[in-house]
């Protein structure tokens, strides 16, 4: 039998940001949704509840770990009011596929995904509808049994937060600087790159501080092992248009498989698009762009959305692509896309789930 999901109301409600200043990340809503896990009862008391700073205990097993694990997902206002989400369920697959990596109990996705609907109607009104922007859906879970040996923990806390957000970037669609990064790696063969844990992301800082510093907006990552193959980009998928076919890496145990990366694979195959999944060096993308064939470069993200990438630096070498320019297939499938998220073109794939009607 399905848990009921309660309601505790807040006093006040916090005033809303101006669309105009939103960024990427800074506000929150006024409620999330809140779950535990206890190895004697499960996943138990979801309730939508008051944003608030929590209370852990110092030995809560996630300090010291790193059990911690998330997703990114976005809700979009339509033009008739209605508020609906994009390929929700491949993020509660992942989600899961993140729980088992890192000895997470698993969730009921239909569960969880039901409770992101209560709680997206109950903050309707934080979906934002200026252009490009949405709400950014952030589930997560993480360990807080207070121990300090090294095991699965037996306690632990879902949430999901929400963030009214606009461009990932800056502003949208216009072409990033990215450095291919040497020194670091980002996950390895086995390990956890291919699923959303916190981790990653905390051991990436180093080499995304070496791009600030350089005036780089991310960093592309090679392969661990031999220094050579393209995996991904900071916070997003990778794809190369060279002479007319596209190719990103091929999921091989360390790349994200982002579900924009799919969507973006997807929208390449339906419009006849030759798409390749495969290993690419970066040696074979330069020597592309020596030829003149390296058409575009463009990264895929849900945070992202779409973001060409106008210049590459590899060793002392930086490339210029398309001019500096949006290229032409970036640009159709960012309008493709963001129009069928934001529910102003046709959806043949059936990608959109409404979460609220009209009058809802
Ligand atoms: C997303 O695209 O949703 C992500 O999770 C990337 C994030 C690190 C901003």
């Amino acid at each position: 039998m399905k848990q009921e999901i309660s309601f505790i109301p807040r006093e006040e409600l916090k005033a809303k940001p101006d669309t105009a200043s939103l960024g990427f990340g800074k506000y929150f809503s006024d409620y999330m949704f809140e779950m535990d896990y206890h190895n004697d009862l499960g996943w138990h008391n979801p309730r939508i509840t008051p944003y608030e700073p929590l209370t852990l205990d110092p030995s809560a097993m996630v300090f010291h770990y790193g059990q911690a694990i998330f997703e990114g997902m976005k809700a979009y206002k339509t033009p008739d009011g209605s508020v609906q989400l994009f390929r929700p369920e491949k993020n509660m697959k992942r989600f899961n596929e993140s729980c088992d990596r890192l000895c997470i109990p698993q969730i009921d996705e239909e569960f969880l995904l039901e409770g992101i609907k209560q709680l997206i109607t109950t903050e309707k009104e934080w979906v934002p509808d200026g252009e490009g922007t949405s709400l950014y859906i952030r589930p997560f879970i993480f360990s807080t049994e207070a121990y300090l040996g090294v095991r699965p923990a037996n306690q632990y806390k879902l949430l999901v937060i929400l963030s009214p957000s606009g461009a990932y970037y800056g502003s949208q669609l216009s072409p990033v600087k990215i450095y291919v990064e040497e020194q670091y790696v980002r996950a390895v063969i086995g390990g956890v790159g291919h699923v959303k844990t916190a981790g990653n992301y905390a051991a990436s800082l180093k080499a995304q501080k070496k791009a600030d510093a350089g005036g780089y907006a991310q960093i592309l990552w090679l392969d661990a092992k031999e220094n050579k193959y393209v995996e991904e980009v900071g916070s997003m998928n990778i794809f190369f248009k060279i002479n007319g076919e596209v190719v990103t890496p091929k999921l091989n145990g360390s790349i994200l498989p982002g579900v924009t990366r799919d969507s973006v694979i997807e929208l390449l195959k339906y419009w006849n698009i030759p798409v390749r999944e495969e290993r690419i060096s970066i040696e074979e993308v330069f020597a592309a762009h020596k030829r003149g064939e390296l058409e575009e470069v463009f990264g895929a993200g849900t945070a992202a959305v779409i973001s060409p990438v106008g210049e590459l630096t590899w060793k002392d070498q930086s490339i210029t692509i398309n001019d500096n320019q949006i290229g032409q297939l970036s640009q159709d499938i960012y309008n493709e896309l963001t129009g069928i998220q934001l529910g102003k073109k046709e959806d043949p794939f059936n990608w959109t789930v409404k979460v609220t009607s009209v009058e809802g």
